[in-house]
């Protein structure tokens, strides 16, 4: 039976989980979210053609696997509809194809609202959230007050509980933020319309899931990234879920004894998107040349990212709490030209106010100065790609399975089959 492996970003997100899960559901059954919603950004290039994908998983665009969105995911309708059009005028059909839990919670406008009223009350101590409505759903799923996709199968139920909602949102935009309030009828309509195009995914998916565990190749695909986890991860500047193994266990309902690999998802450099401690930036023309390199805009909000060195002990914490088999490198080829390359090993106290970082220390290795674009095979790297490969192995004690050397599906080499 084929392993069934979990991804997840080892460091603020954006590391290319997306492009990563496409290349491995070339061999999987089923691919699965588990937290996160529409703040989330995949990216995926087939035969030159960007898609992004936010809340469908990145197994969609393989004919033979299912996409299934566990119930720790918070749905946006809107966006989920959105989605799915797009998928649809591409030729990819999603009947037999997508499942969705009826457990997942519903993002409403009221949340977007209140997201992005918090965030500009906030002034310069915003968080820099992608202004989706996703913390102020999963508060509200975490008070119990919020709705779920199921809520919407009985007309009356969903009203009341809707209207009981939407009047404490609309007390709080108005009356602490200052903002318009919004219309819980027109609200109600369209919810209630836009829930007739997706009612024929929704399942009960847990015994789904475990059951296509049984017979194996299932990837479970993270968002965001082990850093943006409101537990473990820089808070306040990170996101509202469990982004960690945690977040796979709670979003699902998988027995974890039928999960075998889990495979971080590490850039061969750092980033971040949003504000919040970022120890190893480069504030400087080497962050800047980096992210012109690596396109690093998001692929959500349009924002710039923050570019700096790896972070290994951000990665040695994520491969901890993860419980992480092995990584998969990407985006070696953003590096190709650079005379020297850091990486940041260790550092002491970081400051919350200013997010000044004491005690920084890095190690130097000599570039590669060639290109890696497109490279298959791990003995054709250049011998200090290979070297900077081997020292983070050494750094982090787990093997690096994967290196990706651009972003299109056939740009990746695959040193071990972790299936
Ligand atoms: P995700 O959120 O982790 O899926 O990552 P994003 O899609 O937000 O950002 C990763 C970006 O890097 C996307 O634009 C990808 O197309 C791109 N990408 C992924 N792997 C590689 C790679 O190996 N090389 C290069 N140059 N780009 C890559
Ligand atoms: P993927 O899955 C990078 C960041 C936001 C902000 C913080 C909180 O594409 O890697 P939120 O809207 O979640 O309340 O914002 O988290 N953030 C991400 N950064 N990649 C993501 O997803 C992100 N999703 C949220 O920028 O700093
Ligand atoms: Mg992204």
């Amino acid at each position: 039976m084929k392993n069934n492996i979990f991804l997840i970003g080892t460091h603020w997100g954006d590391e290319g989980k997306g492009k990563v899960v496409d290349v491995l559901s070339a061999e999987a059954t089923a691919c699965v979210r588990f937290q996160g919603g529409h703040n989330a950004g995949h990216t995926l290039v087939i035969n030159d053609k960007k898609f992004i994908l936010h809340l469908i998983p990145s197994g969609i665009l393989r004919d033979d696997v299912k996409s299934v969105i566990g119930n720790g995911v918070v749905v946006s309708i809107d966006a989920l509809i959105t989605e799915i059009k797009e998928l649809e005028n591409n030729g990819i059909s999603l009947d037999n194809k997508l499942y969705i839990s009826q457990n997942c919670h519903i993002i409403l406008p009221t949340h977007i609202a209140i997201d992005q009223a918090r965030e500009k009350k906030l002034g310069k101590k915003s968080i820099g959230t992608t202004g989706r409505g996703i913390g102020p759903c999963y508060e509200d799923k975490t008070s119990r007050k919020g709705i779920r996709l199921l809520d919407l199968k009985n007309e009356e139920i969903f009203l009341k509980k809707l209207e009981n909602l939407m009047e404490y949102h609309n007390f709080i935009l108005n009356s602490y933020f200052h903002e318009d309030v919004i219309d819980m009828k027109s609200v109600a309509d369209e919810l209630l319309t836009k829930y007739k195009l997706i009612s024929k995914y929704l399942i009960d998916t847990d015994n789904f899931i475990n059951d296509l565990c049984l017979k194996g190749g299932v990837v479970f695909e993270g968002a965001q990234g082990t850093m943006l986890d409101i537990d473990h991860g820089t808070f306040p500047y990170v996101t509202s879920s469990n982004t960690t193994l945690s977040g796979l266990v709670s979003g699902t309902g998988v027995n974890m004894s039928l999960v075998n690999y889990g495979l971080g998802i590490t850039k061969a450099y750092s980033t971040r998107v949003g504000h919040g401690p970022f120890p190893s930036e480069l504030k400087n023309d080497i962050g800047e040349r980096i992210g012109e390199i690596g396109g690093e805009i998001g692929a959500t909000t349009g924002r710039t990212r923050r570019c700096g060195w790896l972070d290994t002990k951000v990665l040695k914490k994520s491969i901890r709490l993860n419980n992480l088999s092995g990584i998969a490198l990407t985006k070696i080829d953003v590096l190709d030209n650079f005379d020297e390359i850091s990486i940041c090993v260790d550092y002491g106290k970081i400051d919350y106010e200013s997010f000044a970082v004491e005690d920084l220390k890095f190690i130097k290795l000599p570039g590669w100065k060639s290109s890696t674009v497109g490279i298959t095979n791990y003995k054709d790297l250049p011998k200090n790609a290979k070297l900077y490969i081997e020292t983070i192995e050494e750094l982090v004690q787990i093997p690096i399975d994967i290196i990706s050397t651009g972003p299109a599906r056939d740009e990746i080499i695959q040193k071990t089959n972790i299936f």
